[in-house]
C-alpha cells in the first residue's frame, strides 16, 4: 500500500505534529512503502523569509529522521526539488471548483490572520497538496484532523479528474490516530496547539527545564481531579491524551494513578514522562545536526526516488490530458 504525507518547514515542530502524524508514519513504514514529504512551496503561502528557508528544511529533514523516519525504509525528500508536483497542481487547478477551495476551514482561518496579505496561493494550497498525493497514486494520507478536509478534497479532485479524462489516480483515504488527532493548545484548550502561536506549543525538542516550565503553566479547569472530560474540562482531558501517548498507559489507568491527587502532581509526573519519551529524539537531532551532507545526502536520494514515481504519473496525465 502506498502512504504519502506532508510536514511544512515552518519552524520547530511541536508535540500534536508528532502525535498527530509523525507517530503514525512509523508505524506506517515499518509495512507500508512509504513517501515522507518537506513541504517548502507550501511553506511560501504566509509571509516568510528565503534566507531562512533552506535551514528550515534542513532542519525538518533533521527532525523527521531524529524521530525515527527510516531512510532505508521511506522515501524522504523535499517537494521543490521534484517539479512534477507544481506541473500537476496546475492541471488539477483546471477540475477544481473555486467553490470548494473557499469553503476549506484552513483557507476562512488564514485568510483572516493574512488579509493584508491574502495572495492566491492560500486558496490553492489544497490543491498543491491533491498534486503532492495524486502524484504517488497514493492509498493513504496519515495526518492530524486539521488537514483531513484536504484530503476529502484531494479525493473529490481524484475523481473529478478519472471521470474527466479517464482511471488514471488512485483515490486516498485519509488516516487519523485513534487518540491525538487534534492537540489541544497549553495556552487555550479551546484551540488547537499550532506553529503559528508559539506560545500554544510544546515543541518535540525543547530542552527538559523548558518542558517542565510549560507543563507547570499549561491552562487546565476549574476543581483538581483528574478526569477525562473533553466538555468540561478540555485542558485537563488534553493533557491525559498527552500523557497517555508519550507513557503507553491507558487514559483510565492513568485517571486511577491520580485519583486523590491533584493538578500540580499530575503536571509533574506528565513533565517527567514526556522529558524521558523524547530524550532519545532529543539526542539524535544533536548528533544529526553536525551532519549536514549525510543528511542532505538522505534528500537528494530520495528526490530521485520520488521523481522516478512522479515522472510516471505524469506522463499518463500529459497523455490523458491531450498535452502531447
Ligand atoms: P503541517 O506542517 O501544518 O502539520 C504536519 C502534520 O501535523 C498535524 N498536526 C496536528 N496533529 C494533531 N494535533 C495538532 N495540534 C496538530 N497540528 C498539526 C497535521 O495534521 C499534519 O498531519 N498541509 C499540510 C502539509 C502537507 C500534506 C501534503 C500533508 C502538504 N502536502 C500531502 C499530507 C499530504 C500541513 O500544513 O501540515
Amino acid at each position: 500500500m502506498r502512504i504519502f504525507s506532508g510536514i511544512q518547514p515552518t519552524g520547530a515542530l511541536h508535540i500534536g505534529n508528532y502525535l498527530g502524524a509523525i507517530k503514525q508514519f512509523l508505524e506506517l513504514q515499518e509495512k507500508e512503502e512509504c513517501v515522507f514529504c518537506i513541504v517548502d512551496l507550501h511553506a511560501m503561502t504566509i509571509p516568510y523569509d528565503p534566507r531562512t528557508l533552506p535551514k528550515n528544511v534542513l532542519d525538518a529533514a533533521v527532525c523527521y529522521l531524529a524521530s525515527g523516519i527510516d531512510p532505508e525504509k521511506s522515501i524522504l525528500f523535499v517537494q521543490s526539488q521534484v517539479t512534477e508536483h507544481t506541473e500537476l497542481a496546475w492541471i488539477l487547478n483546471t477540475v477544481t471548483p473555486v467553490g470548494d477551495l473557499l469553503r476549506m476551514t484552513q483557507y476562512k482561518e488564514k485568510s483572516r490572520q493574512f488579509q493584508k496579505d491574502l495572495n492566491a496561493g492560500l486558496l490553492n494550497y489544497p490543491i498543491l497538496m491533491a498534486a503532492d498525493i495524486l502524484l504517488y497514486q497514493t492509498e493513504v494520507v496519515p495526518v492530524g484532523q486539521d488537514q483531513q478536509q484536504h484530503v476529502e478534497l484531494a479525493r473529490t479532485i481524484a475523481r473529478a479528474f478519472n471521470h474527466r479524462f479517464g482511471p488514471t489516480f488512485v483515490e486516498p483515504r485519509v488516516s487519523l490516530p485513534k487518540t491525538g488527532a487534534k492537540i489541544l493548545s497549553l495556552t487555550d484548550p479551546k484551540k488547537k496547539m499550532s506553529k503559528s502561536v508559539p506560545p500554544s506549543c510544546l515543541y518535540l525538542f525543547d530542552e527538559p527545564e523548558i518542558i517542565e516550565k510549560k507543563i507547570m503553566a499549561a491552562v487546565t479547569d476549574l476543581g483538581r481531579e483528574i478526569k477525562f472530560d473533553p466538555i468540561k474540562k478540555p485542558g485537563i482531558a488534553n493533557l491525559l491524551t498527552v500523557y497517555s501517548q508519550f507513557s503507553g498507559l491507558a487514559i483510565p489507568k492513568i485517571e486511577k494513578k491520580f485519583r486523590n491527587k491533584g493538578y500540580a502532581d499530575f503536571k509533574k509526573s506528565l513533565a517527567q514522562v514526556i522529558i524521558e519519551a523524547l530524550e532519545p529524539l532529543r539526542k539524535k537531532r544533536k548528533e544529526l545536526l553536525s551532519r549536514e551532507v549525510y543528511v542532505r545526502e538522505i534528500l537528494s536520494q530520495g528526490a530521485k526516488k520520488a521523481r522516478s514515481i512522479a515522472q510516471s504519473t505524469m506522463e499518463e496525465v500529459r497523455k490523458k490530458t491531450g498535452l502531447v
